[in-house]
């Protein structure tokens, strides 16, 4: 089956009590004990049946008891996630922080994650002011750069990389397959943050990483109406972990958040394709306008990050970063805006526009921002599906005000 085929068609099959063509909502918080001969019968002694049972059921993700650890709804979404990575195992949070929250948990005492210096803000302030202050050890690195990365590897003890491509804000991309190379030779796991590319645009997993994440609040929803994360794979034994991780810790995602995720999952690679269609042309206008210092895009990287798009991912994506020139006033620029709001968020059928110095990466020291590149200047555009002639026109019509 081809991708949109598989979203609209994986992990349910039609309910055999009145076919109902949709996966139903199941709000039930717990299951009738014996409905998959779960239950204690007195053959054998209650010792005996609990061995049993961790055999049996405890790495069975179909064996339904409480809804923390299996939900039928969430269950659906995780499946066909899965299938869209081509990944056996899925598993749903209830924000990609808490998937990552999962993913830290996987460390044990001395061991290392290594991320990098452009993560997501939340990712930078949960290794290191959360985790980090309880005593993980984290390093912190440039992954576009492989030698960067291997003086990291070689002073040991790394056992998680975890990588988002293209990078937030300023969408550098990462060799995946260089990476997972990396990573295999230095015993680490590679964990990719497809967010912004979501599994329309990118294939981690048959680039060799071994888990994929998302903050499904993004492209995967699509609606800005559910914040959600996931993470996919294929290891049977680190899936094992991770499902116990996931019913341990509790952060799971609701079932009306999975059956809005699932809805929003299946026009995905539609919605991808218009992002896509709108950014290329607003990126066009920006590149040509003389307010404008820089724009970073994908679709106009050249040299060896222009190859590396071309390589991994099946086109640019829907985001933007782009510079206003120093003497003109930003601030008056994102006032002027009358279509697109200034808030927080990507990936949403609308368009928004984040200023990162003073909100999604706020959380990051201003040194260390502008070390990054991260100026006060810079503005992201999470580009819309709306009519691109709407878009540029509110664009051209702030950049005039400034
Ligand atoms: C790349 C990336 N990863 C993870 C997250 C965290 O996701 P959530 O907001 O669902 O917790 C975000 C949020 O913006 C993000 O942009």
């Amino acid at each position: 089956m081809k991708f949109t085929t598989k979203a609209i068609h994986s992990g349910y099959a039609r309910n055999k009590e009145d076919g109902a063509v949709i996966p139903p909502l199941h709000l039930t918080t717990t299951f009738e004990f014996g409905n998959q001969g779960g239950y204690y019968d007195g053959s054998v002694s209650v010792e005996e049946w609990e061995k049993q049972k961790e055999i049996k059921f405890n790495n069975n993700y179909k064996h339904f008891d409480y809804a923390r650890t299996v939900n039928p709804t969430r269950l659906i979404l995780e499946s066909t996630m899965a299938a869209l990575d081509g990944n056996r195992f899925g598993l749903a949070y209830s924000s990609g922080s808490a998937a990552l929250a999962n993913i830290v948990a996987l460390l044990k005492q001395d061991e290392v994650i290594l991320f990098s210096s452009d993560a997501y803000g939340g990712t930078y302030r949960f290794i290191v002011k959360v985790a980090g202050a309880q005593g993980l050890q984290y390093r912190i690195v440039d992954l576009t750069d492989p030698a960067q990365t291997e003086a990291a590897l070689k002073q040991g003890a790394v056992r998680i990389i975890w990588v988002e491509t293209p990078t937030n804000p300023l969408l550098k991309v990462v060799d995946i397959e260089v990476l997972a190379t990396l990573a295999k030779t230095y015993g680490a796991l590679l964990v990719v943050d497809n967010t912004f590319a979501s599994p329309a645009l990118q294939q981690p997993a048959a680039l060799g990483a071994d888990i994929v994440a998302y903050s499904t609040t993004k492209y995967i929803n699509g609606h800005s109406d559910s914040i959600g994360g996931m993470l996919t794979l294929s290891d049977e034994t680190l899936y094992a972990r991770l499902k116990f991780l996931q019913n341990a810790i509790g952060a799971i995602l609701s079932p009306f958040d999975s059956w809005l995720t699932l809805r929003g999952l299946k026009t995905l690679d539609l919605r991808m394709q218009r992002h896509q269609q709108n950014a290329v042309t607003i990126a066009d206008m920006l590149v040509k306008h003389s307010k404008i210092r820089s724009v970073y895009f994908p679709g106009l990287f050249t040299g060896e990050q222009g190859a590396i798009v071309k390589k991994q991912m099946k086109g640019p994506g829907g985001m933007i970063s782009f510079e206003i020139k120093e003497q003109y006033d930003a601030g008056r620029f994102i006032k002027a805006l009358t279509l697109i709001p200034l808030a927080e968020s990507l990936g949403g059928i609308e368009s928004l526009l984040d200023h990162p110095a003073s909100m999604t990466h706020g959380s990051i020291p201003r040194e260390e921002r502008l070390k990054i590149g991260l100026t006060d200047g810079l503005m992201r555009l999470s580009v819309g599906i709306e009519d691109a002639e709407d878009l540029v026109g509110d664009l051209l019509n702030a950049l005039d005000k400034v």
